[in-house]
């Protein structure tokens, strides 16, 4: 199919406003995909991604589509990440395309996602498509849709298209939409070959392999080529294209959408954003916007049975060979023995790794609260990044502090501001403008420390808002802060791993709090266990557990036995998950309960 009739677009959505489903119908539409296929939803591969309804990585699929000019046309379809973690790879996926839909949920509206995934769209220029879904349900007011896709955004919504993606409403209207609005790539074939990786997996059999939209010139099996981020050279073993499977071709040129396998070993030489160019021939120039992906968000992670150490590090390195983004190195807590040190793009990413851990490579593991990166300017000039609290330096050796930023926008329904503004507060927040979307919903736009937003700011802007509230947010740089290290000692001892870092206003009150919580989720033993929380060596908080005072089977003396056994059965469940501290057994929660609030 000639360059005229490639289209290459992508999907803009808010989670659940129904990017899988939309896709779906279009794969069935083309006939790319049997509906006995379809069962299996075809853009959401993973079993984590589908329970959780969130689209992790990017992926992109190819359709054939005869279009009413008689003509028949080829699609990619690129599929974008719809989450804040994954920011950078969503640019990236745009920056791959020419056009994209814009699917709004008639029932809700846009939300802060949605926004920030247009203006990066529109940044790179692309054609966007206004489609309002959802419209089957009775609650559906595509009108207030389209005066908001006007008002927020500034698109003309005259000619969004009205669609179910559930009922298949407005499908083919979508696919003309794309052949007649989304431009045909540029680029010329002849040229040194440039091709813009914007994903990548690691598959069994082939190693490391690229996603990529070639920009320029052409490529091939046996070529020689060359990642320009880092000037390794590889030989091409395999390109092609995604239908949806991954299907050889004989070569991948200008304006088109495929893979590319050298027999990479590393998912790490397939850098999404990294541009790819002929070794004997190179391109003068990388494709703009590479970024090297920095983890934000660091935690420890221990095997909760020291003998599991061996089997965590191969799942970590196993998951390591297909998330680029994934950081680990060994570390060791004297709480907690032998673990890694796991940094993160952000708290979502976080949590897919732990599940992924527990889930799929059935492993036990104690995880530690997660950290931001703070810069520590020492009195001496030098500078440290600490992402561990352990290695926080004295406080007689720090001249300041400086802690990531970010810029976050909140969407919300009118009502709640007084709520979320509290919140903002509370979070050190500093209010940097308030928007009317309309008479209902407002944005507010706020500048906040990293480092609160990952203390359970999402799950308080939730359930502040009864789920109505929506955020994102940019990291903006580094700013001054005085911080302290709060330590816990159980029973007179620190524990490392229960070490945080506080803005100093907050000291207090955090360590009443955490406190508190321990003193909840630690058992009570034969012993009277203290629990205090310092700065310094200066203790701020102190609570006590209460020791034992009867023996737990004693209650079930002469009673049945089942009972006893079901006791007794509880216990061990319950020392599973526990961790010896000195003489104290401390249970997971423990190790987590630094992050809650309240
Ligand atoms: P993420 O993958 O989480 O980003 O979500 P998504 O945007 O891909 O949404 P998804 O396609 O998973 O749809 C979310 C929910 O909305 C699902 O329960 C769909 O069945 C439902 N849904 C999607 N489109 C429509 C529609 O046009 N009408 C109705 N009634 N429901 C829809």
């Amino acid at each position: 199919i000639p360059r005229e009739r490639i289209r290459n677009f992508c999907i803009i959505a808010h989670i659940d406003h129904g990017k899988s489903t939309l896709a779906d119908r279009l794969l069935e539409y083309t006939g790319t995909i049997s509906e006995r296929k379809m069962q299996e939803q075809v853009m959401d591969k993973m079993e984590l991604e589908k329970e959780r309804g969130i689209t992790i990585k990017a992926k992109a699929v190819r359709m054939i589509y005869k279009a009413k000019d008689g003509e028949e046309y080829l699609l990619n379809l690129i599929d974008t990440p719809g989450h804040v973690d994954f920011n950078y790879e969503v640019s990236r996926s745009l920056a791959a395309c020419e056009g994209a839909l814009l699917v709004v949920d008639a029932t809700q509206g846009i939300e802060a996602q949605t926004l920030a995934n247009v203006y990066l769209a529109l940044e790179h220029n692309l054609e966007i498509i206004p489609v309002i879904n959802k419209i089957d349900l009775p609650s559906a007011d595509p009108d207030e849709t389209k005066r908001e896709i006007e008002d927020i955004i500034g698109l003309d919504a005259q000619d969004a298209i009205l669609a179910s993606a559930k009922t298949g409403e407005g499908i083919e209207e979508i696919l003309e939409a794309v052949v007649k609005r989304v431009p045909a790539p540029t680029g010329s074939a002849s040229l040194p070959l440039r091709a813009l990786i914007f994903d990548s997996l690691y598959d069994a059999y082939k190693g490391a392999v690229a996603f990529v939209r070639v920009i320029d010139g052409t490529i091939r099996a046996k070529q020689m080529i060359k990642m320009m981020s880092t000037g390794k050279n590889f030989e091409v073993a395999e390109v092609g294209m995604f239908n949806p499977d991954m299907q050889p071709v004989d070569l991948l040129e200008a304006g088109e959408v495929g893979y590319v396998a050298a027999g990479i070993k590393n998912v790490i030489d397939t850098r999404v954003g990294d541009t790819i160019t002929d070794a004997e021939k190179p391109a003068k120039q990388p494709l703009p916007g590479y970024k090297k992906a920095v983890p934000m968000v660091f935690c420890g992670i221990y095997p909760a049975e020291g003998e599991e150490y061996e089997d965590l590090k191969d799942a970590l390195g196993k998951l390591r060979l297909s998330d680029a983004s994934l950081f680990f190195e060994p570390e060791i807590s004297a709480a907690l023995g032998f673990g890694f040190r796991c940094g993160f793009l952000g708290l979502l990413h976080m949590d897919i790794i732990q599940e992924r851990l527990e889930r799929e490579y059935d492993l036990n593991i104690i995880t530690t609260a997660p950290s931001v990166v703070f810069k520590v300017i020492k009195t001496d000039g030098s500078i440290v990044e600490i992402d561990n609290p352990t290695n926080f330096p004295d406080p007689s050796e720090i001249d300041y502090i400086e802690e990531p930023y970010v810029r976050a926008s909140i969407m919300l329904p009118t009502e709640y501001v007084g709520a979320i503004m509290e919140l903002c507060q509370e979070r050190r927040g500093e209010m940097k403008d308030m928007e009317y979307i309309n008479e209902k919903r407002v944005i507010l736009r706020y500048d906040m420390p990293l480092s609160e937003i990952i203390y359970d700011f999402f799950d308080q802007l939730k359930s502040r808002t009864r789920g109505y509230a929506s955020l994102d947010y940019e990291i903006t740089g580094y700013r001054k802060s005085e911080m302290v290290k709060l330590d816990i000692l159980i029973n007179g001892e620190i524990v490392d791993a229960l070490s945080f870092i506080v803005h100093k206003d907050k000291a207090y009150i955090r360590g009443r709090q955490i406190a508190e919580r321990l003193k909840d989720v630690i058992p009570r033993h034969l012993f009277e266990i203290p629990i205090q929380a310092a700065i310094g060596g200066k203790i701020i908080a102190r609570e006590t557990v209460k020791a034992l005072r009867k023996n737990v089977l004693a209650k079930c003396y002469g009673g049945d036995i089942t009972r006893k056994k079901k006791l007794l059965e509880k216990q061990k469940e319950g020392k599973k998950r526990m961790r010896k501290i000195g003489n104290v057994e401390l249970p997971q929660e423990a190790f987590m309960s630094v992050l809650k609030m309240d």
